[in-house]
């Protein structure tokens, strides 16, 4: 057993990067010149607390979902430190992380229900599946299980026989967190996970993840485009810019004020949540390419309302700008 003070989860500036292909498909340099590589993720530190929910935020192709592909560990980082109650499990090839006790606390719950299901499986067997090959329950025990999971789900027993294409959204979202807390994890990694639902369902589904996670005890690490959802659902936030975080803290005091000027950004254009902007902010400017950026430089110095010399001539740092908040801008806004 783990001391219990150590956190959950403790991500040390974990790195991502992709080498680029030519369109062949093979790489199109000699051996002698390095590849371009794509920086999806690049020097990230994250820490949750048993029972935290941490929400992770920022534009389409910052790195969330690289990110969190690294923590579940089915792809290997570039560098950096990944430890799970203590013990790194950052150095285990993504290939055997699957026969490890560390497996089955850190389950993952995916944007479309429909893509992570098995069509040919009924809703019962997609249930049973980590409980037989992770849990190893069979007979009567298994199928009792996948009863009891399923009513912490609130999924009726009778839908147990369908098979995904004559499930709803919404039946289909209770199954696939169904078989991602039937072990009782204690790490629940959500990447958009209602982003395919409608508006109607999408409230029920999170309401059911709120009330999950008080029953069972878990951390989230909730990934969403939307900053309403994150605000609800989540006690601390991380906004991300091109592969890097950018402002981390407590969610109350992120979204009321917000230090770096790309999440104030951010929270400017969500009607209601202005994040202490007046008006809208609008981003100018192209943003920086992941493709080798320049480590000399502010990756939002070209999009930034504020961008000063300094910005050009050093990348900024997380600075901690106060309890559990802490900011990467050479000029952050007063607090
Ligand atoms: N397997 C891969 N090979 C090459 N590049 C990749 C790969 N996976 C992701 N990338 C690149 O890494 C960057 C980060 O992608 P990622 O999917 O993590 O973004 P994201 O923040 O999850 O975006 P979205 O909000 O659209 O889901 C993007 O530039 C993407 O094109
Ligand atoms: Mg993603």
């Amino acid at each position: 057993m783990s001391d219990p003070s150590t956190p959950l989860l403790q991500v040390e500036q974990v790195r991502k990067l992709f080498p680029l292909k030519s369109g062949g498909g093979v790489l199109s340099f000699g051996a002698a010149r390095r590849a371009p590589m794509l920086h999806a993720v690049d020097g990230v530190d994250l820490e949750i607390g048993r029972g935290e929910s941490v929400g992770l935020v920022g534009e389409s192709g910052c790195g969330k979902s690289t990110l969190v592909r690294l923590i579940t560990r089915t792809l290997d980082p570039t560098g950096g430190s990944i430890r799970f109650r203590g013990e790194d499990i950052g150095g285990i090839p993504a290939s055997r992380f699957a026969r490890t006790p560390q497996r089955r606390e850190v389950q993952m719950v995916f944007q479309d229900p429909t893509d992570s299901l098995n069509p040919r499986h009924t809703a019962r067997d997609a249930i049973a599946e980590p409980l037989r090959l992770l849990g190893h329950l069979s007979g009567q025990a298994l199928a009792a299980r996948v009863d009891e999971v399923a009513g912490l789900v609130q999924m009726p027993r009778e839908l147990l026989g369908r098979f995904p294409h004559q499930l709803s959204g919404g039946q289909k979202a209770r199954v696939g967190i169904a078989r991602a807390v039937a072990l009782e994890p204690s790490l629940l990694v959500l990447d958009e996970p209602t982003a395919a639902l409608d508006v109607s369902v999408q409230a029920v589904i999170l309401h059911l993840l709120a009330d999950l996670r008080e029953r069972l005890g878990m951390s989230y690490l909730f990934v969403s485009h939307d900053l309403n959802i994150v605000r609800l659902l989540c006690d601390r936030v991380m906004v991300m810019y091109l592969g890097r975080v950018v402002e981390s803290g407590p969610a109350r005091e992120v979204f009321e004020a917000p230090r770096h000027p790309y999440t104030r950004a951010l929270l400017s254009a969500i009607p209601g949540l202005s994040g202490g902007a007046a008006r809208r902010i609008r981003l100018e400017g192209d943003p920086t390419s992941p493709v080798d950026p320049d480590p000399a430089r502010c990756r939002f110095h070209g999009r930034c309302p504020q961008g000063r010399d300094a910005c050009t001539a050093s990348s900024p740092v997380l600075q901690s700008t106060g309890p559990g908040h802490s900011v990467a801008c050479h000029f952050p806004e007063p607090g």
